[in-house]
């Protein structure tokens, strides 16, 4: 089977290529599932690079351990262990791999049958790609975490991304009042995705000018507690899903302290991988949620279009298509 794979860290032209690879084997509670489409994630752009170092530590001191990339699929069930009753051969599948590896970027992949779950017919293989993972990681920031309400004041920080373009679906839901911080190149797109306001972080510090949220959702976290504390309003939230190390380090240890003291709450989303993935389904089926997709692109784009989602020239999700 063809595969994008690596041998070793660097940019993604320089280690990541096209590959024939064997065709996996499956256990008795694994799915051989056949790869309609996949997904470009941070994790990807992280691991090609062995960057930031931390990476390294989980996945290889001086060279990746595992050759493969990507974590988050779509396609149809192609072979069922013997123990699994709960899928069948043609079946349509979907999810995010995270939790038992990567392998995604491939034309055939084997997994958990707990991995993945049924992809409803109505939703395409390409939108079933982009969903699980951004669509949870805004979904249980916002519900979970931030306890999103009615009428609420919402910053999304790091916008026109594949979770925020989703957040803010999913803020519309609730009726939000829904503030973007982005570049300012995605401000059309943005605008008519239904962003009301846009702030470019390139010009302008959210946290300087002096308005205060209900609730922030923070996918890019590179400021202190104490400066997004002044953007909270009394009562407010933030919930940070990623960001730089240090950053995130202050978030947990300044933030939890400073959460215990005033009014206002500061968190980290640790993802849950697929758990709430039916409520995303049932919105998709009302038309209350639908990723932007940059693509699809042939898997042999892979390479390029993971270095444009490193340099940030995309918006939402970027989507290879896998099978023909
Ligand atoms: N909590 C968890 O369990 C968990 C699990 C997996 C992943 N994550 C995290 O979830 C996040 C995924 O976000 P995503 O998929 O939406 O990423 P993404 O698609 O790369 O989007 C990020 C967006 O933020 C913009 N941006 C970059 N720097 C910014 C800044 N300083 N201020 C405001 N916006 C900025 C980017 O634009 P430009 O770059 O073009 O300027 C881009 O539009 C990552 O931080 C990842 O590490 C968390």
């Amino acid at each position: 089977m063809k595969a994008l794979t690596l041998e070793k860290y660097g940019l993604p032209k320089n280690v990541l290529g096209l590959t024939e690879q064997k065709k996996p084997t499956y256990q008795k509670n694994e799915l051989l599932v056949k790869v309609h489409s996949t997904a470009i994630n941070d994790y990807d752009w992280s691991l090609v690079r062995g960057k930031p170092l931390i990476y390294r530590l989980m996945f290889g001191l001086s060279k990746p351990k595992s050759k493969s990339l990507g974590m988050e699929l779509s396609g149809t069930v192609e072979e069922v262990g013997s123990d699994i009753t709960e899928f069948n051969i043609g079946d349509e599948v979907y999810g995010d791999t995270s939790a038992y590896g990567f392998g995604t970027f491939a034309e055939y992949i084997s997994l958990p049958a707990k991995a993945l779950v049924p992809k409803p017919r109505a939703m395409s293989f390409e939108d079933a790609a982009a969903l699980p993972h951004a669509a949870l990681l805004a979904l249980q920031g916002l519900k979970r975490v931030g306890g999103i309400k009615n009428g609420m004041k919402v910053l999304i920080n790091g916008a026109g991304g594949g979770v925020g373009t989703i957040a803010l679906q999913l803020a519309k839901v609730y009726h939000c009042e829904v503030t973007g911080v982005d570049r300012q190149d995605k401000f059309k797109a943005l605008f008519n995705l239904g962003y009301d306001y846009l702030i470019n972080y390139k010009q302008e510090n959210f946290t300087k000018n002096g308005i205060q949220y209900d609730l922030i959702l923070d996918c890019k976290t590179d400021k202190s507690p104490f400066s997004y504390s002044r953007s909270l309003k009394a009562n407010g939230v933030y919930v940070s899903i990623g960001g730089k190390i240090n950053y995130l380090i202050s978030t947990l240890v300044i933030g939890k302290t400073l959460s215990l003291f005033s009014n206002k709450r500061f968190e980290i989303l640790t993802l849950k991988p697929n758990q709430e993935l039916k409520e995303i389904a049932n919105m998709y089926e009302k038309k209350q949620v639908k990723p932007v997709i940059d693509g699809p692109y042939p898997l042999s784009f892979g390479p390029e279009k993971l270095q444009e989602f490193g340099n940030g020239n995309h918006l939402g999700k970027i989507i290879l298509s896998v099978g023909n």
